[in-house]
């Protein structure tokens, strides 16, 4: 006996290198998994509830892999200093931009920055989306990212959503620590990391390699902390130069490297060997009117995975649509739509370490999203229309 069973569907299920597509088709729950899924016909054992989906598609719960959805003000003003001629790194280097959004952040409450993360959860959530990552990064002294990533865990206990709380206390240098770097890349490896890993608030560590943040020797620093705490590790890499982030993130193991514009094709076959995941961010090349483009054909050449994510944050990428990064992951970096399509579900959960989401497929969660479409094209093709119109998390 099954608990519920969605029934006239189609199923994108992500099973194998495609789609894996199946029409007419049914996801049997149990206990908050996927108990069985395939053509309806073939469907075995009654329901205590059949949903019918009216031959809407259902795909995994989507997953945003990378978000800095916690953090007080916004960056409106900066934005608006960009479009009179500023730039960003300028703006960064003059106590701006990322250390703007950080004044702010710790002169806020815990309740606060809830109240402010919770709509655009929300907001995510009305897409289709079952999962975010959620990084801290804007406190950069112990107490204030602690309290980023309890906004974070708090998020997930208040709305039928999983979030993954990832420490990137190695953002930006704080102004307490201006031209000490590399103590202040030490306090994190020996104080923040130990910290929130002691308080079992992060899932993963993160850090800025790039010449705006931190170089080899802060990251390796960080992420040989992670190791020691048993946290996986990800990079923001390559954003705004080559830094070389690929071979170091692939050196190191960790799940995914990010941005990634101006990575090498060689540390990205690295990356590729290493097991990584790329994830690509098309919202803040796009905000940034950044000019490269990450190295599509030297991915795929290479068989790296490819994830894509919102970077939803106030600085370089103010969106809060999964689906519109589909769209951008199309247009601007020429994505298939099977590429895009498997980079907000089986990659993204790669991206973060999950192996029980991200498919549909018996013994994984069953977190589902309903599109009202006549093809799962329509997920990537649209800009500014959200044809959700149903989300299961946990059986749900
Ligand atoms: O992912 N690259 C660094 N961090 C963010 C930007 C954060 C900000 O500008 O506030 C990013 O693009
Ligand atoms: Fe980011």
């Amino acid at each position: 006996m099954f608990d519920r069973v969605w029934r006239n569907a189609r199923l994108a299920t992500m099973q194998g290198e495609g789609l894996g597509l199946v029409e007419d088709g049914a996801v049997a729950a149990r206990d908050g998994r996927i108990a069985w899924v395939g053509p309806r016909a073939a469907l075995p054992g009654p329901a205590r509830e059949t949903v019918d989906c009216g031959g809407a598609w259902i795909l995994p719960g989507l997953i945003d892999c990378h978000t800095h959805l916690v953090f007080g003000g916004d960056r409106a003003d900066e934005f608006e200093r960009r479009l009179a001629g500023e730039d960003y790194a300028a703006i960064l280097k003059a106590g701006g931009g990322i250390l703007s959004t950080v004044r702010a952040t710790r002169a806020a409450e815990e309740e606060a920055l809830l109240a402010a993360a919770l709509p655009r959860a929300r907001a995510l959530m009305a897409e289709g989306v079952t999962t975010i990552e959620v990084k801290s990064g804007y406190g950069l002294e112990r107490e204030a990212e602690l309290r980023q990533l309890r906004v974070a865990r708090r998020l997930g206990a208040e709305l039928p959503l999983a979030v993954v709380a990832t420490l990137l206390a190695a953002h930006a240098v704080p102004p307490e620590y201006a031209g000490r770097r590399a103590d202040y890349a030490r306090l994190v490896a020996e104080e923040i990391v130990p910290a929130a890993a002691a308080a079992g608030l992060a899932d993963a560590v993160d850090v800025f390699h790039d010449p705006l943040a931190f170089d080899d020797a802060d990251a390796t620093l960080v992420l040989e902390a992670a190791r020691r705490h048993g946290l996986p590790a990800k990079l923001h890499g390559d954003q705004h130069a080559d830094a070389g982030s690929a071979a170091l993130g692939a050196h190191h193991g960790v799940l995914s490297v990010d941005h990634l514009e101006h990575a090498n094709p060689a540390g990205l076959a690295a990356m590729a060997a290493a097991g990584g995941v790329a994830v690509l961010l098309p919202g803040a090349t796009y905000f940034l009117r950044e000019t490269a483009r990450p190295d599509i054909a030297a991915m795929r050449a290479a068989g790296l995975r490819m994830a894509v994510a919102t970077d939803f944050n106030p600085g370089s990428s103010p969106a809060l649509s999964l689906l519109l990064m589909l769209n951008m992951a199309c247009t601007l970096y020429r994505l298939t739509v099977v590429e895009a399509l498997r980079g907000v579900t089986v990659n993204a959960a790669a991206a973060l370490g999950l192996s029980d989401r991200g498919r549909l497929e018996p013994g994984l969660r069953c977190d589902l999203a309903l599109y009202r479409i006549a093809r799962p094209a329509e997920l990537c093709y649209w800009i500014g229309h959200n044809p959700c119109i149903g989300r299961v998390v946990e059986g749900r």
